[in-house]
């Protein structure tokens, strides 16, 4: 029999209560460096969210290097979050330090193309497979760019997204569902505007509710990650993004995949491994190792149409860029990581190190008789409260435990290992070894043990 989830929770709580304290017993020097902060940083921190975690006190970082990084007080941790991908393929990757060190007494950023820019270009191309690219800082911003240019080569207002998705703090995504209608996400600070009025959400895997949106002819894109990554990882059914990819055709709407996350899959991404080819594809966080960066890509037949939207416009502000994308020392982290970092072998050892993480996951959850399941995508894995990998967001959401994760979270950082924050999502870097895995596993174990004991 499956052991009882209200028990679980209510040992999570008490759990949570005596992991909390040991937090603040081993972390003197984050809690100095806290207060100091504070004087000076809203929460305490560089950005609100970072205090977010669930930790007593945020935990501040010395250095990190590969799959490991020291905090404040000199322990060790073994990171599974990896900055929420954007140290996929290791904090300060050797190529990448070096070239950035080389880059730096030559020059940061200027405002014109650096002499390595063809090279960026055909570096993208060749991992990704689209023809064409434009650069942005961060991949909030190429989403926000790309929606831009969906608009302006249609003509069409509408935006179809799935609920449940995340695409970085773009206004027109950040929307709910309820009672069927799409509106602005309750949590958002200081939206004036009824995001609703131009954008739909509809339900992932939902072929019919898609095709019923589209059929209006009403909409210029629609946007998604090929699986949401965000509420709790969902993936696509079988078929489900090449019958996008059919509906935005037929309805006249461009289809964009933002490959922020499921960059993961494979080398080249989501819809390269699954031979999808989006009007745009929107990729970011890794891509220059880690240093700020981000870049969409397009077919040929977009690269027209942004070229006659262009020209067309009059002279001016295109609201598509920022003055610092594309910068010299950008250039230089991003062709390094794509030509020698994110390559066919790394991907080859995180993948198979995935596979090995998530037999370990799912024989602990069956040693302990929970009644949860892993969902992968390469080299994203997530332990999730339900049995099933979810196909929807809100499914996603029924799965959700906060206390039970919370708990989880704490009990692992307390013992040296890191999962990324607001759910259990674990990524495998270049440098994760198998002896990595093995704390994992034996830290996980050790936490299952408490939370369903008696
Ligand atoms: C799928 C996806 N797209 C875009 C973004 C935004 O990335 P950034 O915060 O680097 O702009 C995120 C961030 O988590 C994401 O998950």
């Amino acid at each position: 029999m499956k052991n009882d989830i209200q028990q679980v929770t209510s040992n999570a709580e008490r759990l949570l209560v005596a992991e909390r304290e040991r937090y603040l017993q081993l972390h003197p020097c984050s809690i100095k460096l806290s207060k100091l902060a504070s004087q000076h940083f809203l929460y305490g921190v560089p950005m609100h969210w970072m205090n977010d975690w669930g930790t007593p006190v945020p935990l501040f970082v010395q250095q990190a290097q590969g799959v490991h990084f020291t905090c404040a007080d000199g322990i060790v941790y073994t990171d599974f979050c990896l900055g929420d991908t954007g140290a996929m393929f290791g904090h300060s990757p050797e190529p990448v330090a070096k070239a950035i060190a080389a880059q730096a007494s030559r020059g940061f950023t200027t405002m014109l193309p650096s002499t390595l820019a063809p090279n960026v270009g055909a570096a993208l191309t060749e991992q990704f497979g689209l023809p064409y690219w434009q650069l942005a800082t961060t991949a909030t911003d190429a989403n926000r760019f790309v929606l831009r240019w969906a608009r302006a080569i249609t003509n069409r207002k509408k935006l179809l997204v799935f609920d449940g998705c995340y695409h970085g703090t773009v206004d027109d995504t950040e929307v709910d569902v309820a009672d069927g209608k799409t509106i602005n996400r309750a949590s958002l600070l200081g939206q004036v505007h009824d995001l609703g009025l131009h954008t739909v959400a509809v339900p992932f895997n939902d072929l019919a509710a898609v095709e019923r949106e589209l059929a209006t002819g009403e909409f210029a894109c629609l946007l998604t990650e090929p699986a949401l990554t965000n509420c709790g990882m969902v993936l696509p059914q079988e078929g489900f993004i090449k019958s996008l990819r059919a509906l935005t055709s037929k309805y006249g709407s461009l289809l964009i995949l933002d490959e922020t996350h499921t960059i993961s899959t494979a080398r080249g991404g989501w819809a390269k491994a699954n031979k999808i080819t989006p009007d745009f594809l929107v990729v970011g966080k890794p891509i220059a190792g880690g240093l700020p960066a981000a870049a969409y890509g397009f077919s040929d037949n977009m690269a027209t149409q942004m070229k006659v939207a262009k020209d067309n416009a009059p002279a001016g502000h295109s609201g598509i860029g920022t003055t610092l994308s594309g910068n010299m020392i950008t250039l230089a982290a991003m062709h390094t990581t794509l030509t020698e970092v994110a390559t066919g072998a790394a991907y080859s050892h995180m993948l198979a190190l995935a596979g090995l993480l998530e037999q370990h996951l799912k024989a602990s959850i069956k040693t302990y008789r929970l009644p949860w399941g892993i969902t992968r995508l390469g080299a994203r894995l997530e332990l999730q409260f339900c049995e099933k990998s979810p196909t929807n967001a809100q499914q996603a959401r029924d799965a959700q435990n906060d206390t039970i994760e919370s708990a989880i979270h704490l009990f692992l950082l307390n013992r040296g290992v890191l999962l990324t924050p607001f759910h259990n999502m674990m990524l495998v870097c270049p440098t994760t070894s198998r002896e990595d895995l093995k704390k994992l596993i034996q830290t996980i174990n050790a936490c299952l043990k408490e939370l369903t004991h008696d």
